[in-house]
């Protein structure tokens, strides 16, 4: 496993030991993830520090191991863009060299970790033009608190729709840009080498042990370090951003089930790695807010470029090829987070 010491990669681990697998990990501790210091062990398994960058650390890491799970990744919007080279440096040409290092240690499995950011704006239709793709955003509309975006003929408002593995790719920032890299670089492996790779596309991951508010934190971490200092969460747009929250045990219960898939699995597949039931980012604010008793959420009309508007996953194809199917709702789900430990 590697950045198993991370947020969602901890999980992982922990699933798959208490499936019996035997685990190792290897993570670098990037200090965009880690301010505090890298742990020594995750769920009893101990945490070899290395960068996925040096190929002889991956080399000596892949002795023995019959499939790579492969979370290791930096995260966020990647807004700052002095933080380019970095984004780039540990998600592909990190992942290249683990691919490099794989084939020729005869590893022929990988679950790699990618990201609904591979699909930008998800799907959209309109009433007269039928499915379409929604332009960049424009900062113009933003400002003037025009969220939706229109159709690209006749601009009228879409509709969103559920987004499919089938969907084009779209990246619409330097961490997804970086994250549909990842992709194909994995599908040209799995072609080269006959291997096979579950690309798992995890929606917005929320759960216990998520990392404080910080420039590369997900909303549902921002939110809750608000609802702990006992301050209202703050909502960007007008909260009805359309998104898919999938609480964490649920990802590593997906992983578990495309570590044993890629045992059979010809080839390279996407899986979306969703709760199939879409929530507003306004609708998880207010659920936060009453489940740790504090302030209402503030809706304040900013907003980020690189932002989509909606992204709402179908949720079909892990269910019948992986057997996957997420259990825990967002109401359960937000009344536990509302109180769990985060990372420092
Ligand atoms: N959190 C989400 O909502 C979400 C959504 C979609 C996809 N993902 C993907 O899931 C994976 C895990 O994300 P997370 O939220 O747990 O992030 P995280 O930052 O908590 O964990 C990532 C781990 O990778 C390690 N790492 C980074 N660069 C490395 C390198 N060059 N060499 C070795 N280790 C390195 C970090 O030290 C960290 O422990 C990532 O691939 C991410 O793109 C996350
Ligand atoms: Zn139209």
């Amino acid at each position: 496993m590697t950045g198993g010491a991370g947020f969602i990669g901890s999980h992982v681990v922990a699933t798959l030991t208490a499936s019996g697998c035997e685990v190792t990990v290897l993570d670098c501790g990037h200090p965009a993830a880690h301010r505090g210091p890298l742990p020594a062990e995750v769920a009893g398994v101990p945490v070899t520090r290395a960068d996925l960058r040096d190929p002889g650390a991956v080399a000596a890491a892949l002795t023995d191991v019959d499939v790579v799970v492969h979370q290791a990744a930096m995260v966020g919007l990647g807004v700052d863009l002095d933080d380019l080279p970095d984004y780039v440096g540990c998600n592909d040409l990190g992942t290249a060299v683990l691919l490099a290092r794989m084939a020729r240690a005869g590893v022929h499995r990988l679950v790699l970790a990618s990201s609904m950011v591979v699909y930008g704006e998800g799907g959209y239709s309109c009433a007269e033009h039928g499915r379409v793709r929604p332009g960049p955003r424009v900062v113009a509309d933003l400002a003037a608190g025009v969220f939706e975006p229109p159709c690209p003929i006749c601009r009228t408002p879409l509709v969103p729709e559920l987004v499919g593995e089938d969907a084009p790719l779209d990246p619409r920032s330097v961490y997804a840009a970086t994250k549909v890299a990842q992709e194909h670089l994995t599908a040209a492996w799995a072609r080269q080498t006959g291997g096979a790779v579950a690309a798992l596309r995890y929606h917005n991951v929320y759960g216990p042990g998520m990392p404080r508010d910080t420039p590369y934190s997900g909303v549902a971490a921002i939110f809750r370090s608000l609802v702990e200092a006992g301050r209202p969460p703050r909502v960007f747009e007008d909260g009805g951003q359309r998104r898919d929250f999938v609480h964490v045990r649920d990802v590593a219960a997906a992983n578990l089930a495309a570590v044993a898939a890629t045992e059979t699995l010809g080839g390279w597949r996407a899986y979306n790695v969703a709760s199939g039931r879409p929530a507003t980012v306004g609708e998880l604010a207010a659920e936060l807010s009453r489940a740790a008793g504090g302030p209402a959420p503030v809706t304040t009309g900013e907003f980020r470029l690189g932002d989509v508007r909606h992204v709402v996953a179908r949720p079909d194809r892990a269910a019948t090829e992986l057997g996957f199917r997420a259990r825990v709702g967002l109401a359960e789900g937000v009344a536990e987070f509302a109180s769990a430990p985060l990372r420092g």
